[in-house]
């Protein structure tokens, strides 16, 4: 929360006896996660990073390489894998060992259909891959990493058309965030439950190649490893044509 003072919703959700503290954290400044690590202390049971930004106007092809690009990197996936690394040891301390990355499915490579907004999607398929490593690295403390991605939710960002509430979606991820155990560590969910896709999509036939020419790679990842990379069920995949940045990914 950059300004506690002004944090009106959420000190509307205070019980009054002391659960909820709110602290000052920017995510644009790396030395935040420290910070906060200074002013809490003892096991956390869930480290919830939330804070994300959709980042600068100019995000169409043509203009997309701008500086805004790198502000949009410090606090999408910077900041989160600063404060995994800063409470990493207190999550393991704790009962339920969770680390929860707010993702969101435009950070799917394998689910956009629409091009554009360079500096979300990027920032949030290498918050992804951010999650993976993170899932590997704290496997021994038996911390497990979530890549959520929250729906098309109705806030600044998802604008008025989303489909759920904020109350909604935080109700389904805790839902998820409570069935946690090692066989989710390191993947990316929709709050359905069930993985987005992170890579490509296995090619149908009509599209593998036939043979390779000279200078031309194709990965292992676009025709060969399907199965490792299940495709999200039909009514998953993102909706292209829609208004709102978010429309033609998140429903
Ligand atoms: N809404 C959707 O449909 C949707 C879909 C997919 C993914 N997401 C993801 O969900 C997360 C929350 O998004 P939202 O829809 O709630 O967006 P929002 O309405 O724009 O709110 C953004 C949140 O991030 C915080 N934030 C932004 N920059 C920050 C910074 N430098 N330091 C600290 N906090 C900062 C804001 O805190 P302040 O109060 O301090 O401004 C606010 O709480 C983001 O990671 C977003 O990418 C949202």
């Amino acid at each position: 929360m950059r300004d506690p003072e002004g944090a009106d919703a959420l000190k509307a959700l205070d019980p009054g006896d002391g659960r909820l503290t709110i602290l000052p954290y920017d995510a644009s400044d790396l030395n935040a996660a420290q910070a906060l690590k200074d002013k809490v202390t003892g096991p956390l049971d869930i480290l919830f990073a939330n804070a994300g930004v959709m980042g600068p106007k100019e995000q169409a092809f043509g203009e997309a390489a701008n500086d805004g690009f790198l502000d949009t990197f410090r606090i999408n996936t910077l900041a989160p894998l600063a404060l995994a690394e800063a409470f990493a040891d207190q999550v393991a301390q704790s009962q339920l060992k969770v680390i929860a990355l707010q993702s969101s499915r435009m950070g799917s490579i394998a689910d956009n259909d629409s091009g554009g907004r360079y500096a979300y999607r990027a920032s949030k398929a290498a918050l992804n891959a951010v999650g993976k490593s993170l899932s590997i690295d704290l496997k021994d403390k038996g911390v497990v990493v979530l890549i959520l991605h929250p729906g098309w939710v109705r806030t600044d960002m998802g604008g008025p058309n989303g489909l759920m509430t904020p109350s909604e979606s935080v109700s389904a991820q805790l839902d998820l965030i409570a069935r946690a155990n090692p066989a989710m560590s390191g993947r990316f969910f929709h709050i359905s439950g069930e993985d987005l896709p992170g890579r490509r999509r296995p090619l149908p036939d009509s599209k593998k190649p036939r043979s390779l020419a000279a200078g031309f790679f194709v990965s292992s990842g676009a025709a060969g490893r399907g199965q490792a990379c299940p495709a999200a069920p039909a009514g998953l995949i993102g909706q292209a044509g829609g208004t709102h940045s978010e429309a033609c990914s998140v429903h």
